[in-house]
């Protein structure tokens, strides 16, 4: 295999009812990593890339240390570019050969998104790569006001989005948010159901770092194929760098360093994958 297209990975996890992690990687240890937890476990994984990132580390590069990385493991994977507004990157992203790309228009109005999107996706389609949607727009969890799950659009408003665009994966609000969540969030799960319901494409989960494994499995059992986590990645490399300095006081020797960092990001990537139901569902 083993790169393929992220709507393969998804649609096979939408009619199964199994969630796929999408990690938010910001660098080629953290890449690296959760490709190693996704081939242990035997998980087909999204890794996802920031417009931040691909501009600090480059395109060229970054896409040779995916091919080096993912051409070397047995899973299914896919490379996906996560909010992005900025057309130039997306077309620089598929025409590079990224899998999918999130066309992030939610500051837009719905329609001008819409006409953009139209776009996006028929440029996706010249390179076989597919297309994830949005229109509300998601919160970081410290600006959140209690009220995110009633400033949503209409069902119609997602139903017309979806099929005037031909998005094949939608990432609605649902009181979700990216962060450390202060509170178990409230989220609407219902609003999840009646989206898949009337659209039939699979559902990306956003703000994943803090949901509990009763909301993962609730909501991956009505759609969400896509289960986006990034923060606890962030909070995993972190945190074992500092608890390693911390414990190895004067001692500068930066590959010991790292391999905490990397033991500690396949534990986490490993947690989210069996959480989701993936593990052991790569396929030949
Ligand atoms: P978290 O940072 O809350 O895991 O959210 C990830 C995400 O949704 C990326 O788009």
């Amino acid at each position: 295999m083993p790169i393929v297209r992220t709507k393969q990975i998804l649609d096979r996890a939408f009619a199964a009812r199994y969630g796929v992690a999408a990690f938010n990687v910001f660098n080629d240890l953290t890449m690296e990593a959760t490709l190693a937890a996704a081939e242990e476990l035997k998980a087909p994984v999204i890794v996802q890339t920031s417009v931040k990132h691909v501009k600090m580390t480059g395109i060229d590069a970054m896409y040779a240390i995916w091919l080096a990385y993912a051409t070397r493991v047995s899973v299914p994977v896919a490379l996906h570019l996560d909010h992005c507004p900025e057309r130039e990157v997306i077309s620089s992203c598929l025409a590079k050969g990224w899998n999918s790309v999130l066309f992030d228009a939610s500051k837009l109005s719905v329609e001008e998104n819409k006409r953009q999107c139209i776009e996006v996706v028929a440029e996706a389609r010249r390179y076989g790569a597919d297309v994830e949607g949005e229109i509300e727009g998601f919160k970081r969890t410290e600006e959140m006001t209690g009220d995110e799950a009633e400033q949503v659009q209409s069902l119609d408003a997602v139903v017309d989005f979806v099929r005037s665009t031909g998005v094949d994966v939608f990432a609605p609000a649902i009181g979700n948010a990216h962060g450390t969540y202060k509170t178990a969030p409230h989220l609407d799960s219902q609003r999840v159901s009646d989206i898949v319901a009337a659209t039939g494409i699979p559902v990306a989960l956003h703000g994943g770092t803090g949901m509990s494994p009763e909301q993962f499995s609730d909501l991956i059992a009505r759609g969400c194929a896509k289960v986006n986590i990034s923060t606890a990645v962030k909070i995993a490399y972190m945190k074992s760098g500092f608890d390693y300095m911390t414990a190895h006081p004067g001692e500068y020797d930066p590959p010991a360093l790292l391999s905490a960092q990397r033991a500690a990001v396949i534990e986490t990537a490993k947690y989210h994958i069996r959480l989701f139901g993936s593990e052991g569902k790569a396929w030949a």
